[in-house]
C-alpha cells in the first residue's frame, strides 16, 4: 500500500517533494502521470489531444487504483483528487494524504516555464479550477502544507514532522 500520498495543483510541486520524500523514507516513488504514460505508452500531451480529457481521467482511476497498492510515495496529478470514485480510492489506504499548496502566482510562474502541461492551453479557466480544487485538497488531506518561499528541503522537513 502506498505510505504517503501528495496531492496538489499542477506545479504544486508533488513530482519534486515526492522524489525527496521517497529518498527519505527509503522507498520507491510512484508519479501517477509516469504509470499512465507507461501503461498508455503516449504521452499525457498526446493522450489529451487524440482521445481528450473525459478519456485521460479513465486511464487516470485505473493507474490510481494499481498504483495505491504499491509501496511508494505516490505523486499523482492535480485533476487526480476530484472525482469522487478517485476520493474513495485514495481515502481507503491508510496512508497520510498531504495537499501542497502553493499561491496561484507561484504556480502561473512555474507552469508557463513548462509548456508541456495539456491544460495551459485553457489559461482563462485555471484560476477557476484553482480555486475550486483547492477546496477538494483541503478537504481531503490530512496535511496541508504551504509551498511558496519555502525550499524543497524545508517543505520536505514540514512534511515528515507530521509524519
Ligand atoms: C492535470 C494535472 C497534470 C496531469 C494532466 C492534468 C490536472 O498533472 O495529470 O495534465 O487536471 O490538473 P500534474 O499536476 O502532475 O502536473
Amino acid at each position: 500500500m502506498a505510505k504517503l500520498i501528495l496531492i496538489g495543483f499542477m506545479g504544486s510541486g508533488k513530482t519534486t517533494i515526492g522524489r525527496l520524500l521517497a529518498e527519505k523514507l527509503a522507498i520507491p516513488q510512484l508519479d501517477l502521470d509516469a504509470l499512465i504514460v507507461q501503461e498508455n505508452k503516449q504521452s499525457i500531451n498526446d493522450i489529451f489531444t487524440e482521445v481528450g480529457e473525459e478519456h485521460f481521467r479513465k486511464m487516470e482511476t485505473v493507474a490510481l487504483k494499481k498504483a495505491i497498492n504499491q509501496n511508494v510515495v505516490l505523486s499523482t496529478g492535480g485533476g487526480a483528487p476530484i472525482k469522487k470514485l478517485n476520493q474513495t480510492i485514495l481515502k481507503s489506504v491508510d496512508a497520510p494524504i498531504v495537499f501542497l499548496n502553493a499561491e496561484f502566482k507561484t504556480i502561473e510562474k512555474r507552469i508557463n516555464r513548462d509548456a508541456s502541461w495539456p491544460l495551459l492551453k485553457r489559461i482563462a479557466e485555471l484560476k477557476q479550477r484553482y480555486i475550486k480544487q483547492n477546496f477538494i485538497y483541503r478537504d481531503l488531506a490530512d496535511i496541508e502544507i504551504t509551498t511558496d518561499r519555502k525550499s524543497p528541503d524545508l517543505i520536505v522537513e514540514a512534511i515528515l514532522e507530521k509524519y
